[in-house]
Protein backbone atom coordinates (compact mmCIF):
# COMPACT_ATOMS: atom_id res chain seq x y z
CA UNK A 1 0.00 0.00 0.00
CA UNK A 2 1.27 3.66 -0.34
CA UNK A 3 2.14 5.74 2.24
CA UNK A 4 0.20 8.75 2.72
CA UNK A 5 1.57 12.23 1.99
CA UNK A 6 2.07 15.16 3.74
CA UNK A 7 2.95 18.89 2.55
CA UNK A 8 4.02 21.36 5.10
CA UNK A 9 5.46 24.85 4.10
CA UNK A 10 8.31 26.39 6.11
CA UNK A 11 9.66 23.12 6.80
CA UNK A 12 13.56 24.59 6.49
CA UNK A 13 13.65 24.92 10.17
CA UNK A 14 11.97 25.01 13.59
CA UNK A 15 8.17 23.67 14.27
CA UNK A 16 7.88 22.75 10.52
CA UNK A 17 11.40 20.87 10.88
CA UNK A 18 10.16 18.87 13.33
CA UNK A 19 6.76 18.15 12.33
CA UNK A 20 8.43 16.98 9.00
CA UNK A 21 10.12 14.20 11.13
CA UNK A 22 7.39 13.43 13.25
CA UNK A 23 5.74 12.53 9.93
CA UNK A 24 8.53 10.91 8.58
CA UNK A 25 8.54 8.81 11.93
CA UNK A 26 4.93 7.93 11.37
CA UNK A 27 5.42 6.59 7.47
CA UNK A 28 3.91 9.66 5.65
CA UNK A 29 5.55 10.60 1.72
CA UNK A 30 6.58 14.12 2.73
CA UNK A 31 6.58 17.47 0.25
CA UNK A 32 8.48 20.19 1.70
CA UNK A 33 8.87 24.09 0.93
CA UNK A 34 10.54 26.89 1.89
CA UNK A 35 11.93 29.93 0.28
CA UNK A 36 15.72 29.22 0.74
CA UNK A 37 16.62 26.33 -1.48
CA UNK A 38 20.28 25.83 0.17
CA UNK A 39 18.66 25.13 3.45
CA UNK A 40 15.55 23.37 2.04
CA UNK A 41 17.41 20.83 0.09
CA UNK A 42 20.30 20.38 2.72
CA UNK A 43 16.78 19.14 5.07
CA UNK A 44 15.77 16.73 2.39
CA UNK A 45 18.92 15.43 2.11
CA UNK A 46 19.29 15.11 6.33
CA UNK A 47 15.71 13.44 6.37
CA UNK A 48 16.32 11.34 3.70
CA UNK A 49 18.89 9.69 5.53
CA UNK A 50 17.35 9.36 8.49
CA UNK A 51 13.77 7.96 7.15
CA UNK A 52 12.51 5.09 4.58
CA UNK A 53 10.21 7.22 3.14
CA UNK A 54 9.73 9.66 0.32
CA UNK A 55 10.74 13.03 0.37
CA UNK A 56 10.68 15.90 -2.23
CA UNK A 57 10.50 19.83 -2.14
CA UNK A 58 9.57 22.67 -3.53
CA UNK A 59 11.41 26.14 -3.58
CA UNK A 60 8.28 28.59 -3.00
CA UNK A 61 8.35 32.03 -1.64
CA UNK A 62 4.87 32.74 0.16
CA UNK A 63 5.60 36.53 -0.78
CA UNK A 64 4.32 35.54 -3.96
CA UNK A 65 0.86 35.54 -4.98
CA UNK A 66 1.35 32.67 -7.42
CA UNK A 67 3.45 30.93 -5.34
CA UNK A 68 0.01 28.38 -3.65
CA UNK A 69 -0.89 27.21 -7.17
CA UNK A 70 2.85 26.71 -8.06
CA UNK A 71 3.01 24.66 -5.14
CA UNK A 72 -0.20 22.90 -6.37
CA UNK A 73 1.19 22.22 -9.85
CA UNK A 74 3.49 20.50 -8.52
CA UNK A 75 2.36 17.90 -6.87
CA UNK A 76 -0.67 17.16 -9.11
CA UNK A 77 2.67 17.19 -11.56
CA UNK A 78 4.18 14.61 -9.97
CA UNK A 79 0.84 12.96 -9.24
CA UNK A 80 1.01 13.27 -4.60
CA UNK A 81 -2.34 13.04 -3.10
CA UNK A 82 -1.76 15.08 -0.38
CA UNK A 83 -4.07 14.33 2.87
CA UNK A 84 -2.08 16.38 5.33
CA UNK A 85 -1.57 20.10 4.26
CA UNK A 86 0.41 21.65 7.34
CA UNK A 87 0.33 25.41 7.15
CA UNK A 88 3.49 26.43 9.00
CA UNK A 89 5.46 29.24 7.25
CA UNK A 90 5.79 31.97 9.22
CA UNK A 91 7.86 35.17 10.73
CA UNK A 92 7.20 38.16 12.38
CA UNK A 93 7.29 42.27 11.99
CA UNK A 94 9.60 43.76 14.29
CA UNK A 95 9.27 47.47 13.62
CA UNK A 96 6.70 49.79 14.86
CA UNK A 97 3.68 50.16 12.64
CA UNK A 98 4.08 53.71 11.61
CA UNK A 99 7.75 52.70 10.53
CA UNK A 100 6.78 49.81 8.49
CA UNK A 101 6.17 50.42 4.51
CA UNK A 102 2.45 49.01 4.06
CA UNK A 103 4.14 46.49 1.15
CA UNK A 104 6.01 44.76 3.89
CA UNK A 105 2.87 44.38 5.80
CA UNK A 106 1.00 43.33 2.89
CA UNK A 107 3.88 40.81 2.27
CA UNK A 108 3.70 39.62 5.78
CA UNK A 109 -0.57 39.07 5.44
CA UNK A 110 0.32 37.06 2.24
CA UNK A 111 2.34 34.32 3.73
CA UNK A 112 0.56 34.36 7.22
CA UNK A 113 -3.11 34.52 5.85
CA UNK A 114 -3.84 34.73 2.12
CA UNK A 115 -1.05 31.90 1.40
CA UNK A 116 -2.94 29.85 4.29
CA UNK A 117 -6.37 30.30 2.12
CA UNK A 118 -5.11 29.58 -1.26
CA UNK A 119 -3.39 26.40 -0.41
CA UNK A 120 -6.41 25.30 1.82
CA UNK A 121 -8.81 26.21 -0.96
CA UNK A 122 -6.48 24.37 -3.50
CA UNK A 123 -5.60 21.22 -2.06
CA UNK A 124 -9.54 20.68 0.07
CA UNK A 125 -10.42 20.07 -3.47
CA UNK A 126 -8.47 17.57 -3.89
CA UNK A 127 -9.26 15.96 -0.69
CA UNK A 128 -12.91 15.80 -0.96
CA UNK A 129 -12.41 13.65 -4.34
CA UNK A 130 -10.35 11.96 -2.12
CA UNK A 131 -12.72 11.22 0.53
CA UNK A 132 -11.40 12.95 3.48
CA UNK A 133 -8.17 15.22 4.43
CA UNK A 134 -6.13 16.87 7.10
CA UNK A 135 -5.26 20.47 7.70
CA UNK A 136 -2.87 21.81 10.30
CA UNK A 137 -2.73 25.94 10.93
CA UNK A 138 0.06 26.76 13.09
CA UNK A 139 -1.06 29.41 14.70
CA UNK A 140 0.24 31.06 17.98
CA UNK A 141 -1.15 31.65 21.79
CA UNK A 142 -1.08 35.43 20.49
CA UNK A 143 -4.67 34.23 18.90
CA UNK A 144 -5.75 34.43 22.84
CA UNK A 145 -3.88 37.19 23.93
CA UNK A 146 -4.11 40.92 23.90
CA UNK A 147 -2.84 42.58 20.69
CA UNK A 148 0.95 43.59 21.85
CA UNK A 149 2.81 46.47 21.15
CA UNK A 150 5.61 44.79 19.14
CA UNK A 151 4.28 42.98 15.87
CA UNK A 152 1.23 44.30 16.26
CA UNK A 153 -0.59 42.66 13.52
CA UNK A 154 0.75 39.08 14.16
CA UNK A 155 -1.95 38.22 16.91
CA UNK A 156 -4.75 39.60 14.94
CA UNK A 157 -3.93 37.57 11.67
CA UNK A 158 -3.25 34.25 13.76
CA UNK A 159 -6.85 35.19 15.48
CA UNK A 160 -8.32 35.46 11.97
CA UNK A 161 -6.98 31.58 11.12
CA UNK A 162 -8.05 30.25 13.80
CA UNK A 163 -11.17 31.63 12.74
CA UNK A 164 -11.30 30.44 9.53
CA UNK A 165 -9.67 26.94 11.29
CA UNK A 166 -13.33 27.03 12.86
CA UNK A 167 -15.11 27.39 10.05
CA UNK A 168 -13.16 24.80 7.88
CA UNK A 169 -14.23 22.22 10.60
CA UNK A 170 -18.27 23.38 10.57
CA UNK A 171 -18.41 23.54 6.47
CA UNK A 172 -16.19 19.91 6.44
CA UNK A 173 -15.98 17.85 9.15
CA UNK A 174 -18.86 15.91 7.58
CA UNK A 175 -17.11 15.65 4.55
CA UNK A 176 -13.88 13.64 6.53
CA UNK A 177 -11.98 17.00 6.87
CA UNK A 178 -10.66 18.21 10.10
CA UNK A 179 -8.68 21.26 10.42
CA UNK A 180 -6.53 22.10 13.24
CA UNK A 181 -5.34 25.32 15.08
CA UNK A 182 -1.92 24.35 16.49
CA UNK A 183 -0.82 27.29 19.06
CA UNK A 184 2.46 27.42 20.76
CA UNK A 185 4.15 29.68 22.97
CA UNK A 186 7.16 30.50 23.46
CA UNK A 187 9.15 28.42 21.00
CA UNK A 188 13.13 28.10 20.36
CA UNK A 189 13.69 28.30 16.61
CA UNK A 190 14.88 30.61 14.45
CA UNK A 191 11.70 32.68 14.58
CA UNK A 192 12.70 35.05 16.64
CA UNK A 193 16.16 36.28 15.35
CA UNK A 194 14.69 36.35 11.85
CA UNK A 195 11.94 38.88 13.10
CA UNK A 196 14.14 40.76 15.26
CA UNK A 197 12.89 39.81 18.98
CA UNK A 198 16.28 37.33 20.03
CA UNK A 199 16.54 40.48 23.02
CA UNK A 200 12.85 39.88 24.00
CA UNK A 201 12.99 36.00 23.83
CA UNK A 202 16.11 35.85 25.50
CA UNK A 203 14.68 37.78 28.96
CA UNK A 204 11.95 34.72 28.71
CA UNK A 205 12.02 32.66 31.80
CA UNK A 206 13.40 29.18 30.56
CA UNK A 207 10.35 27.58 31.89
CA UNK A 208 8.20 29.31 29.31
CA UNK A 209 10.81 28.23 26.28
CA UNK A 210 9.77 25.32 24.56
CA UNK A 211 11.33 23.01 22.00
CA UNK A 212 10.05 22.70 18.67
CA UNK A 213 10.28 19.08 18.81
CA UNK A 214 7.89 18.68 21.61
CA UNK A 215 5.30 21.40 20.17
CA UNK A 216 5.60 19.45 16.72
CA UNK A 217 4.86 15.66 18.30
CA UNK A 218 1.86 17.65 20.48
CA UNK A 219 0.54 18.95 16.99
CA UNK A 220 1.43 15.77 14.82
CA UNK A 221 -0.67 14.05 17.50
CA UNK A 222 -3.53 16.62 17.30
CA UNK A 223 -4.10 16.93 14.11
CA UNK A 224 -3.74 13.18 13.36
CA UNK A 225 -6.73 12.32 15.94
CA UNK A 226 -8.77 15.65 14.24
CA UNK A 227 -8.81 17.71 16.91
CA UNK A 228 -10.00 21.23 16.54
CA UNK A 229 -7.51 23.57 18.55
CA UNK A 230 -4.26 22.05 19.91
CA UNK A 231 -2.19 24.11 22.32
CA UNK A 232 1.19 23.02 23.17
CA UNK A 233 2.21 22.14 26.88
CA UNK A 234 1.00 22.06 29.99
CA UNK A 235 2.03 25.71 30.83
CA UNK A 236 0.93 27.36 27.87
CA UNK A 237 -2.63 25.51 28.14
CA UNK A 238 -2.30 26.67 31.33
CA UNK A 239 -1.67 30.62 30.29
CA UNK A 240 -4.62 30.22 27.49
CA UNK A 241 -7.09 29.13 29.82
CA UNK A 242 -5.92 32.48 32.35
CA UNK A 243 -6.56 34.31 29.02
CA UNK A 244 -9.68 33.24 28.51
CA UNK A 245 -11.19 33.95 32.08
CA UNK A 246 -8.98 36.69 33.13
CA UNK A 247 -9.54 40.35 32.39
CA UNK A 248 -7.07 41.11 29.68
CA UNK A 249 -6.31 44.38 31.46
CA UNK A 250 -4.63 42.59 33.64
CA UNK A 251 -1.73 40.94 31.51
CA UNK A 252 0.39 43.59 30.72
CA UNK A 253 1.02 43.73 34.65
CA UNK A 254 2.61 40.44 34.82
CA UNK A 255 4.19 40.44 31.33
CA UNK A 256 7.33 42.63 32.01
CA UNK A 257 8.56 39.40 33.53
CA UNK A 258 6.52 36.83 31.43
CA UNK A 259 6.37 38.49 28.10
CA UNK A 260 9.22 41.08 27.67
CA UNK A 261 8.79 43.78 25.38
CA UNK A 262 4.71 42.79 24.46
CA UNK A 263 3.44 45.56 26.34
CA UNK A 264 5.87 48.49 26.42
CA UNK A 265 5.12 51.90 25.25
CA UNK A 266 7.49 52.62 22.60
N1 LIG B 1 8.85 30.16 17.55
C1 LIG B 1 7.82 30.58 18.25
O1 LIG B 1 7.98 31.03 19.43
C2 LIG B 1 6.42 30.51 17.69
C3 LIG B 1 5.36 30.67 18.58
C4 LIG B 1 4.05 30.61 18.10
C5 LIG B 1 3.83 30.37 16.75
N2 LIG B 1 4.88 30.23 15.89
C6 LIG B 1 4.57 29.99 14.46
O2 LIG B 1 5.22 28.81 14.05
C7 LIG B 1 5.43 28.85 12.62
C8 LIG B 1 6.84 28.37 12.32
O3 LIG B 1 7.77 29.26 12.91
P1 LIG B 1 9.16 28.78 13.54
O4 LIG B 1 9.17 29.22 14.95
O5 LIG B 1 9.41 27.35 13.24
O6 LIG B 1 10.15 29.75 12.72
P2 LIG B 1 11.47 29.47 11.84
O7 LIG B 1 12.39 28.51 12.53
O8 LIG B 1 11.99 30.85 11.52
O9 LIG B 1 10.89 28.77 10.52
C9 LIG B 1 10.10 29.49 9.62
C10 LIG B 1 9.93 28.70 8.34
O10 LIG B 1 9.03 29.47 7.49
C11 LIG B 1 9.66 29.65 6.22
N3 LIG B 1 9.30 30.95 5.64
C12 LIG B 1 9.41 32.19 6.19
N4 LIG B 1 9.04 33.12 5.30
C13 LIG B 1 8.69 32.46 4.16
C14 LIG B 1 8.23 32.86 2.88
N5 LIG B 1 8.10 34.15 2.54
N6 LIG B 1 7.96 31.91 1.96
C15 LIG B 1 8.13 30.61 2.25
N7 LIG B 1 8.57 30.14 3.43
C16 LIG B 1 8.85 31.07 4.37
C17 LIG B 1 11.17 29.59 6.50
O11 LIG B 1 11.85 29.21 5.33
P3 LIG B 1 13.08 30.11 4.75
O12 LIG B 1 14.13 30.08 5.82
O13 LIG B 1 13.42 29.42 3.51
O14 LIG B 1 12.52 31.51 4.55
C18 LIG B 1 11.22 28.50 7.58
O15 LIG B 1 11.23 27.23 6.98
C19 LIG B 1 5.11 30.29 12.20
O16 LIG B 1 3.85 30.33 11.58
C20 LIG B 1 5.08 31.07 13.50
O17 LIG B 1 4.22 32.19 13.43
C21 LIG B 1 6.18 30.28 16.34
Amino acid sequence: MKNKVALITGASSGIGLEIAKCLAKRGFDLVLTARNSDKLSKTVKNLSAKFPVSIDSVVSDLHDSKAPNEIHQFCISKQYKISMLVNNAGYAIASPFDETAMEAEEDFIRVLGISVIALTKLFIKDMLVSGGGKIMIVSSVAAFAPPSSIQILYGPIKTFMNRFSEALNINYNHKGITSTAVCPGYTVTNFHTASGVQKEMDSVPRFMKKSAQRVAEEAVEATLNGKKVCVPTKTFKLIVFLLKILPHSLFPLFSKKLAPGRYDKK
